[in-house]
């Protein structure tokens, strides 16, 4: 047991710190350095279809959900095709609307949950297109499907799902660039960029890495709290409903994700001196505003721990605690954001002497409807 945790105290701490390995791997031989030359075997079976794609309906549950959500602004983003994402325990029993044109994408790392199996067969018969993306080899979601990709992060032990979800967002960035580059949508420059710094993600990740101890710290502050707000927004608000899922799985303490500027709208009756809020606020387009968010917060005297962006000057003097980053594309910031966050959740959990690897009601893969 110890050698297959390679020296490390779980599992699941040993898979967020193969994080910078397994993005490596998930995008391995599909996108060469400074080139803008992309290879997804699967994306070329389907081409035509994705670019006549009318919309994209992705389906998913938990974490390979919250891998959905990045993709709808990644997708949308890049290559401008409406998305919508689906919990697959809903959208197979609500009687969706389904075309031909429709191609839906299937996420799940084990490949055998019983909704989003279900909720692909449906989409199938309904004569829609269907993509999978799992890490599994051969598991049930990916011989239901007709193309698709592969994650490659290798085996996940840990319920917390902590490097699927990264590799999930590294072949769905890859995806949204090829239909993106196909339909015309992305420009070369900006698709050359890409691919530049989507080869600098693992070392932004190991650096990301690094602030370990710095984090377990913050988990001392506040191991025996009762309530966590995380908040986010664009590609950090699923990165908020993310570190929000790994709390509670692990640490059995209630917490919820919300879009930050939501906040208003209902939990900010929430926020007291008791209340710890973590907000995901790297230097990108929706700054400004989740600077304004974070002084609502402060107004009403919330507990303030910060992800920014490395060289941040301003939400220091703002915040409790500030957890510094590196800086990368705004697109790709989830592969970053995220990492603190599991790292957070994971020390809280540890330190209340929860069974980290196996959360007490939980299984690895839902077969179960
Ligand atoms: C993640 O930490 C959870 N254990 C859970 O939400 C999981 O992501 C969900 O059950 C989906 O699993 P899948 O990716 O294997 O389909």
């Amino acid at each position: 047991d110890s050698i297959e945790k390679g020296g490390y105290e779980h599992f699941m701490l040993k898979e967020i710190f193969e994080q910078p390995r397994s993005i490596l791997d998930s995008m391995r031989g599909r996108l060469e350095l400074g080139g803008s030359h992309l290879n997804m075997a699967g994306f070329r079976a389907y081409e035509q279809k994705f670019v006549n794609a009318q919309r994209i309906i992705i389906v998913a549950c938990g974490t390979s959900w919250h891998a959905g959500l990045v993709a709808e602004y990644l997708i949308e983003d890049l290559a401008r095709i409406p998305v919508e994402v689906e919990y697959a325990s809903e959208f197979r029993y609500r009687n969706p609307v389904i075309s031909e044109r429709d191609i839906v994408i299937a996420i799940s790392q084990s490949g055998e949950t019983a909704d989003t199996l279900a909720a692909l067969e449906l989409a199938k018969s309904k004569g829609a297109t269907i993509f999978g993306i799992c890490n599994v080899v051969g598991s049930s979601i990916a011989r239901a499907t007709d193309a698709g990709a592969y994650t490659h992060a290798g085996p996940e032990i840990g319920v917390a799902s902590t490097k699927a979800f990264t590799a999930q967002v590294t072949v769905l960035t890859l995806l949204a660039m090829c239909i993106g580059q196909r339909r015309g949508t992305i420009t070369d420059v900006k698709l050359r960029e890409l691919v530049t710094e989507l080869h600098n993600i693992p070392t932004k990740v190991e650096k990301a890495l690094k602030l370990d101890a710095e984090i377990q710290q913050i988990a001392e502050t506040f191991k025996d709290v009762p309530n966590f707000l995380y908040l986010g927004r664009g590609y950090n608000f699923p990165v908020a409903l993310e570190g929000a899922l790994k709390l509670k799985e692990i640490s059995y303490i209630h917490a919820e994700g919300y879009p930050a500027a939501e906040m208003k709208h209902g939990p900010i009756a929430l926020i007291d001196e008791n209340m710890p809020v973590v907000v995901i606020a790297t230097k990108d387009s929706s700054y400004e505003k989740v600077v304004s968010n974070i002084q609502e917060v402060k107004a009403r005297k919330g507990r303030i721990i910060a992800v920014v962006t490395e060289g941040d000057t301003t939400i220091p003097a703002m915040a409790e605690f500030v957890i510094e980053v590196p800086p990368t594309s705004e697109v790709l910031v989830p592969l970053v954001s995220v990492i603190p966050l599991q790292l957070l959740s994971y020390h809280i959990a540890v330190l209340r002497g929860c069974n980290v690897d196996q959360p007490r009601n939980l299984a690895k893969s839902v077969t179960v409807e």
